[in-house]
C-alpha cells in the first residue's frame, strides 16, 4: 500500500491542467456496450476506477486497444451479460452496465453493489424505472437479474434526480422501442456529456441540460471519436489548494461554467479568483467563514464537501457545512481533527471553527474525496503529514502528487511499511 508524505506549509505557483472527468467517462465506457461499431475515446484518465470499468467491459466481450492517448473499444461480439461481485464490489459504477446490457442483449445479471463508505446508496430508482420500460427484475443471491423481450419507451418521472439512474435509463432508452421521457432528470454536467456522446453515436436525445430528457429509440450506431469534459471536481480541488495556501496558481482544462455556484461560494468567502471560460487564477487573500449546503447540480456538489471543509479550517470565523446527499459522508472529520481542525458534528451539519493552525500527523484516507481533503489540509499543516491508504485517492485523482510537485509542493509517494 502506498502513502503520501507531504511537507507543509506549502506555497504553490504555476499552472495545473486537469484530467478528463472520471464521472463522465465511467458511464460513457458503459455506453460502448450499446453499439456494434468502434468507439475511440481520447485521454481516458489513468485511474483505478477507469481500469476496473475496462476490465469489466473486457469480460463482457468488448475488444479494447490503446494507441497513444486514444482507447478504441468495440462491443460487436459481446459474449457475456454477467457483472460479477468481485468487480462490482470494488466499484459501484459497475451498475452502469445494467441498462446497456439489458437493452442490447435483453438480459443482464449484475451483482448488487452492497454498502459504501459514504452511505447506503440504494439502486431502487434504476430498477423501478427499468421495470416501467418492460424489464422483469429479480434480486437473487446478491444479483440483479434483469430480462426483457424488448425495452419499451415510456414516461419515467424520477422520485429523485439521481445521477446514476438518469445515466442508466438514458442508455437503456437509446435502444428501446419508441420514445422515453426522463422527468426530474439529474442536471450534472456529466449527464450532458453522456447525452452528447450518445448523440454523436447516432442517438436521438433532446432536452440536454434540462430536467426533461426525451430519447427516441434507435437501431443503428455510428463509429465515433469522443473526448469527455474536464474534471470539475479535480479542478475545484486545485483551486481550493491555491486559496488555502495563499498562492497564485492557474487551474485549466475544464469548463468553469460547471462550477459557477462553487466559485460564487468561494468568492463569498473572500476568495480572489479570476474566472475565464476554461481556467481560474487564484490570488493570495484572506478567507472568511460561510454557510454551505450540498445539493444536486447546480447546487454545491457533495463531491466537494470534504475539500471545502478543509478550506473552512483556514477561514476566519465559524462556518457551517451541511451534507444533504449522502448520510455518512463525514468520515474525514476525525482525520481532519487529528491535524488540529476544530470541527463539531450535529446530524448532517458540521460546524468548523477557523482560522486554525494545523499541524502534521499521520492520517488515513476513508474515501476518494475525503482523501483529497486530507491532502489539502496537509498542504497547510506545519510539519510532515503521512496520508495513508491513498488507493482511495487513486480512484479519482490522476497523478495528484506529480501535479502538486509541479506546482512546488513537497509531496512524495512511498510504499507503506506493513
Ligand atoms: C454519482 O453517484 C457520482 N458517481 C458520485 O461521485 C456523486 O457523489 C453522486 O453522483 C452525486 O453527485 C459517479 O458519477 C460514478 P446518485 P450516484 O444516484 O450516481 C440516492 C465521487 O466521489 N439514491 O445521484 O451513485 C443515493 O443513495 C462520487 O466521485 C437512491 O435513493 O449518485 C444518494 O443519497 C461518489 N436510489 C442520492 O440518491 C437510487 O436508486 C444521490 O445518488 C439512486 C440514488
Amino acid at each position: 500500500m502506498d502513502k503520501l508524505i507531504i511537507q507543509g506549509p506549502a506555497k504553490l505557483e504555476g499552472e495545473v491542467r486537469v484530467s478528463r472527468a472520471k464521472n463522465a467517462y465511467l458511464p460513457i465506457l458503459a455506453a460502448v456496450l450499446l453499439s456494434d461499431k468502434p468507439v475511440h475515446l481520447k485521454n481516458l484518465p489513468k485511474l483505478r476506477d477507469i481500469k476496473t470499468m475496462l476490465a469489466l467491459l473486457e469480460r463482457l466481450g468488448v475488444e479494447i486497444k490503446v494507441k497513444a492517448n486514444v482507447t478504441t473499444l468495440c462491443a460487436k461480439n459481446l459474449n457475456s451479460h454477467l457483472a460479477t461481485y468481485d468487480l462490482v464490489k470494488t466499484m459501484r459504477a459497475s451498475i452502469f452496465v445494467l441498462g446497456p446490457l439489458l437493452s442490447r442483449l435483453g438480459k443482464a445479471r449484475v451483482s448488487l453493489p452492497g454498502g459504501c463508505a459514504i452511505g447506503t446508496r440504494p439502486i431502487d430508482i434504476h430498477l423501478k424505472n427499468l421495470e416501467k420500460m418492460n424489464a422483469k427484475i429479480k434480486i437473487e443471491s446478491g444479483y440483479v437479474d434483469a430480462s426483457t423481450k424488448s425495452l419499451q419507451g415510456t414516461r419515467l418521472p424520477l422520485s429523485f434526480p439521481s445521477v446514476g439512474a438518469t445515466e442508466n435509463l438514458m442508455m437503456a432508452a437509446t435502444l428501446a422501442e419508441g420514445e422515453t421521457t426522463i422527468e426530474n432528470a439529474a442536471l450534472e454536467p456529466e449527464i450532458d456529456d453522456l447525452a452528447n456522446f450518445l448523440n454523436s453515436m447516432g442517438a436521438k436525445i433532446k432536452g440536454i441540460g434540462s430536467p426533461s430528457l426525451t430519447i427516441q429509440g434507435i437501431r443503428e450506431f455510428k463509429e465515433v471519436e469522443y473526448e469527455a469534459i474536464g474534471d470539475r471536481i479535480e479542478a475545484a480541488t486545485y483551486v481550493m489548494a491555491g486559496l488555502m495556501t495563499q498562492s497564485s496558481i492557474k487551474v485549466s482544462g475544464f469548463k468553469t461554467k460547471h462550477l459557477d455556484f462553487v466559485f460564487e461560494c468561494l468568492k463569498d468567502m473572500g476568495g480572489k479568483l479570476e474566472v475565464g471560460d476554461d481556467y481560474v487564477q487564484t490570488t493570495p487573500c484572506t478567507l472568511t467563514a460561510c454557510s454551505i449546503d450540498t445539493a444536486p447540480f447546480p447546487g454545491f456538489p457533495t463531491d466537494l464537501q470534504a475539500q471545502i471543509m478543509a478550506l473552512m479550517t483556514q477561514a476566519q470565523g465559524a462556518s457551517l457545512l451541511s451534507e444533504n446527499i449522502f448520510e455518512n459522508r463525514f468520515m474525514h472529520v476525525p482525520e481532519l481533527q487529528r491535524l488540529g481542525a476544530k470541527i463539531s458534528l450535529k446530524g448532517p451539519t458540521a460546524a468548523i471553527e477557523g482560522k486554525t493552525e494545523l499541524s502534521a500527523a499521520p492520517v488515513m484516507c476513508t474515501d476518494l474525496r475525503a482523501s483529497a481533503a486530507l491532502v489539502l489540509a496537509a498542504l497547510v499543516a506545519r510539519g510532515e503529514t503521512h496520508v495513508q491508504r491513498v488507493y482511495h485517492l487513486d480512484r479519482g485523482y490522476e497523478s495528484l502528487e506529480l501535479k502538486l510537485q509541479k506546482l512546488g509542493a513537497k509531496i512524495n509517494r512511498v510504499k507503506e511499511e506493513m
